[in-house]
């Protein structure tokens, strides 16, 4: 079969370097081990946007004003369009968006999955959409919007964590996408929804959601060694493990790991549930090990997106909206970075199929 395709290189990018045989992550110079201590989601989308678009005065309240902005298209949500999973519903909303290439779109559009996934969220559940506060934090006015509370700080924090650690990742399918058709000269919005469409199979960030379904259906500790082996037996993936670049353990996963037991310390995690979470990861790393020796399958980053996502309140089904709220980010970078320095991404296809019959 196409063995090797994976190699082609179909990008020269200044933004972010996957080191998968080190474990390593990172974003324009900076690790994310350091990244997730020292800078918020704002630090990083301007550490994302520099030299692509001019620098705001303030990143929060530019972010802040574009939230306000985008919550007018909240009223455009019929009954049809809530009806929809959360991240079709938001996609929609998103398509309303101007397809331009400035400054303002692009944070009309970081700004997007932020206010409607918490807006299409409550008005499934017959609840009025929350406007944004634009004097917050990115992170802190997401979760108000979702709950109608200001989150606690721990709260706040953990996403944030979350919207750093998932920001950007090398040329990951949907980042691609989002090249592909930045490419074309087509607009941010036309970028983004593309990239969005990516996003969410569960080979890429649909996964989240399934891995809170496994802890369900484990149940308890002591049974994560026999369900897991009856799942391997049956040929099924265990979602949240495995990694197409890292062959060691996915740095984001640590990133996230540790979010998850601050809101742990501080209550906001059942400890049982961690605890069956840890237990299930133990049995799966042992048992992918033992069956797949020549393949290292490690713990990738939505096996503990989806204990934080879940301790902050959001339900499975808007997981991938709520993964799409940090990496807008780096799909925007990386359009304007195939916009101004790439070319029209073209590659060959390998044609593999019949030759026309020569008549005789
Ligand atoms: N559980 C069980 N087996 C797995 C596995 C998993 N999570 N991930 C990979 N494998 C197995 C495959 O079945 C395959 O076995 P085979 O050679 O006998 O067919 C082998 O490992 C290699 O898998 P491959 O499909 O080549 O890996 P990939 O690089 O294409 O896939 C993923 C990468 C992420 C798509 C894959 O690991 C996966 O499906 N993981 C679960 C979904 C998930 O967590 N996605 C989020 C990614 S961040």
């Amino acid at each position: 079969m196409n063995a090797g395709l994976e190699d082609v290189v179909a990008a020269q990018t200044v933004l972010s370097d996957v080191d998968g045989n080190n474990g390593r992550l990172i974003v324009r110079g900076v690790s994310l081990d350091a990244l997730v201590t020292t800078s918020s989601y704002e630090d990083v989308l301007g550490l994302l946007f520099a030299g692509f678009f001019p620098k705001p005065a303030a990143m929060q309240a530019a972010l802040g004003a574009a939230r306000v902005a985008v919550f007018s298209h909240v009223t455009a949500a019929d009954p049809a369009l809530i009806a929809l999973p959360p991240v079709d519903g938001m996609r929609a909303l998103l398509a309303r968006l101007g397809d331009s290439d400035d400054l303002d779109a692009a944070l009309q559009l970081v700004a997007a999955p932020a206010v409607f996934i918490p807006a299409l969220l409550r008005l499934q559940s017959d609840k009025p959409a929350i406007a944004p506060d634009p004097s917050r934090p990115h992170a802190a006015d997401t979760l108000a919007m979702l709950t109608g509370a200001a989150p606690t700080d721990q709260q706040a924090a953990a996403l944030d964590r979350y919207l750093v650690t998932v920001a950007d990742h090398g040329l990951n399918a949907s980042t691609f996408a989002a090249r592909v058709v930045a490419s074309t000269r087509a607009g941010l919005t036309s970028s983004v929804l593309a990239a969005l469409s990516a996003l969410k199979g569960p080979l890429h960030g649909g996964a989240p959601g399934p891995v809170l379904d496994m802890l369900d259906a484990v149940g308890i500790p002591e049974q994560a060694p026999a369900w897991i082996a009856a799942e391997l037996a049956r040929g099924e993936r265990l979602m949240g493990f495995g990694h197409r670049i890292y062959r060691v353990r996915d740095p984001r996963a640590d990133a996230l790991k540790s979010a998850v037991r601050m809101l742990a310390q501080s209550g906001a995690i059942d400890p049982a549930r961690l605890a069956l979470a840890e237990a299930i990861e133990r049995s799966a790393l042992a048992q992918l090990k033992a069956k797949k020796p020549d393949r290292p399958l490690e713990t990738n980053v939505e096996f503990y997106t989806a204990l934080l996502l879940e301790a902050l309140g959001f339900p499975r089904q808007a997981f991938t909206g709520v993964f799409a709220m940090g990496r807008v980010g780096g799909w925007i970078a990386h359009a304007r970075e195939q916009a101004e320095t790439g070319r029209l991404i073209r590659p060959k296809s390998v044609y593999v199929g019949p030759q026309p019959q020569e008549a005789a």
